[in-house]
């Protein structure tokens, strides 16, 4: 089972695995909801899981509240419990495949179910910078990690220069400070972050191989590893048979996935 799609989400879900579930909506987001004043706002929560937040926004008058899960099992939970919230705001959907324009999304432990690889990051920062309007505003807490720290498991946090960096050539960053009101359990380890789209986000500058062309990843990985280790570690046909830099650039400009593993291990490799 992959780390991080449906199957491995639902099984967390079946077998009552979700020790992130806080079984309420969090003060943190409360406290930001509380002085929001209009009401018609069109509003996301990505990887929403039992979605306390949207129940309060729901139950408080938001009428343009939108939810989305990759696991169809908390989704039809909400629902149970809130029959009365619209089923075309239900989105049973893959975050980064999911379509559409909001003007506030809502972000609590859903970065930090991603793995904390660099390309991950940037795939992150740029749809929910996509999924907003010009100045729309992603708002949530964020997990913290300090820079010494190891950041092998579940929640993958970040430090604040990490979210930093990610988040800077989307975002004007409004606010990213420790989380002073947050819930006990995770008092000291979360920031809370205000970050606003701008209107025209600097796409490339802050991309880690921005002005980096396939052609030299492949060269240097080469170089560092050879074409039998590189072979070994992205199990492509071009590294192993009669392997050569022409044969493996067709192949990999038109197989994104074989890309995106490639472009994943030159970051490991070189960008550390
Ligand atoms: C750690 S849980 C957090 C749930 C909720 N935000 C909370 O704080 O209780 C992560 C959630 O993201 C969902 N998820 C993971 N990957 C996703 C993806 N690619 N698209 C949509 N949802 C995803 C999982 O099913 C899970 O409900």
């Amino acid at each position: 089972m992959t780390e991080n799609n449906q199957e491995y989400w639902t099984k967390r879900y079946e077998d009552d695995d979700i020790g992130w579930d806080i079984g309420g909506a969090s003060s943190p987001l409360l406290a930001y909801f509380e002085q929001l004043e209009n009401k018609a706002l069109k509003i996301l929560i990505p990887g929403a899981g039992n979605a306390y937040e949207a129940e309060y926004l729901h139950k408080n008058g938001f009428t343009n509240v939108h939810i989305l899960d990759i696991s169809k099992i908390p989704l039809a939970n909400f629902k149970q419990r809130n029959p009365t919230f619209p089923d075309e705001h239900i989105h049973h959907k893959d975050f980064f495949k999911h379509k559409g324009k909001y003007d506030l999304v809502i972000e609590q432990t859903f970065f930090c179910s991603f793995e904390p690889d660099p390309m991950t990051r940037v795939k992150y920062a740029t749809k929910m910078a996509s999924l907003l309007v010009p100045k729309g505003k992603l708002v949530g807490v964020l997990m913290e990690i300090s820079a010494m720290e190891p950041n092998e498991h579940r929640p993958y946090g970040a430090t604040e220069a990490e979210y930093r960096t990610f988040l800077k050539p989307y975002f004007d960053i409004v606010v990213l400070e420790e989380c002073y009101n947050s819930i006990a359990s995770r008092k000291g380890d979360e920031f809370f972050g205000i970050f606003q789209k701008k209107e025209k986000p600097r796409t490339q500058k802050n991309n880690p191989l921005h002005g980096i062309t396939l052609k030299t990843i492949l060269e240097e990985l080469v170089e560092e590893y050879g074409w039998e280790e590189l072979g070994e570690r992205v199990r492509i046909n071009s590294f192993v048979t009669n392997p050569s830099i022409n044969s493996s650039l067709k192949f990999l400009r038109r197989t994104d996935w074989a890309r995106e593993k490639v472009e994943r291990l030159y970051l490991r490799a070189f960008k550390k």
